[in-house]
């Protein structure tokens, strides 16, 4: 794992995007695991200019989103289906028809989440999955206590996720979905290559645990240590509360891998 401290948000948002252009451009029909969320805004914001000034690519990416709330429909500005389109999918030369996102609105969401593993199979893997992380720990809406190998699947949102998430429920946590359907531990960690992106002070002490306290599956981010190319981006504020910060550092600075991203 590597993880790189950015000045600001902004700073380790423009790193994460630029990370993901340099991936897409190595390879066009790139299969691009994605996430929601305020952190992502920003990225997406990026890949959106990179489209419209360097004339970045996706037409022949595929994606396939972590996660969505159980009950909201695709056309609901509060579905992460929606998030996607408006953010990203609709800004860039994506096909649509190639951008997944699991089907909270589906009869038999136990067939749902085989048929979405299938697809992420169908399409040869996941070769970039970016990531977010909850006040909870979670990658996806892999809660407390999901298996380290979970695959996709319904899972029950804790209350501090829906705290955290309750800005688009009308500031009412209660008005939260409580169920969302989630890739696993299991299916993140067969990507081949994890981008964990975190900005902000409320983050610090979940990300610190998650990069440098014990694999728990308390913590389905601390997962992200068992893979074998993960990288962490994180401005100061989320930063602040880890301990090998000096050898980070001197790593980013230093390794040859980073050049091209240092200026
Ligand atoms: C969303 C997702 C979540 C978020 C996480 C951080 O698709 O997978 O794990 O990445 O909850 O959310 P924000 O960025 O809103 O703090």
């Amino acid at each position: 794992m590597e993880v790189i401290i950015r000045p600001d948000p902004e700073q380790a948002a423009d790193l994460a995007a630029r990370l993901i252009a340099a991936r897409l451009r190595a390879k066009p029909d790139l299969v691009l695991g994605l996430a929601t969320g305020r952190t992502m805004e920003r990225v997406y914001d990026r890949l959106v200019a990179m489209r419209e000034k360097e004339k970045l690519d996706f037409s022949g990416c595929r994606t396939f989103n972590l996660d969505e709330y159980i009950g909201v429909p695709a056309e609901d500005e509060r579905s992460y289906r929606y998030y996607m389109n408006h953010h990203l999918f609709r800004r860039v030369n994506v096909d649509l028809a190639n951008t997944h996102v699991p089907d909270g609105m589906a009869p038999d969401l136990g067939a749902e989440a085989v048929r979405y593993e299938r697809q992420i199979h169908e399409a040869g893997g996941i070769d970039l999955q970016l990531l977010g992380i909850g006040e909870a720990g979670h990658i996806g809406f892999n809660e407390p206590l999901s298996a380290l190998r979970s695959r996709t699947r319904e899972k029950a949102l804790t209350p501090v996720t829906r705290r955290q998430n309750a800005a688009m429920f009308g500031g009412d946590p209660d008005k939260v979905p409580p169920r969302a359907l989630t890739m696993g531990v299991g299916t993140i960690l067969e990507a081949r290559e994890l981008l964990l992106l975190a900005t902000g002070a409320a983050k610090a002490s979940i990300l610190a645990k998650a990069v440098e306290g014990p694999i728990t599956a308390m913590i389905s981010a601390s997962a992200i240590q068992l893979h074998a190319n993960c990288k962490v981006v994180v401005d100061e504020q989320a930063g602040r509360e880890l301990q090998g910060r000096e050898y980070y550092d001197w790593v980013f600075q230093n390794e040859p891998e980073w050049r091209e991203f240092c200026a």
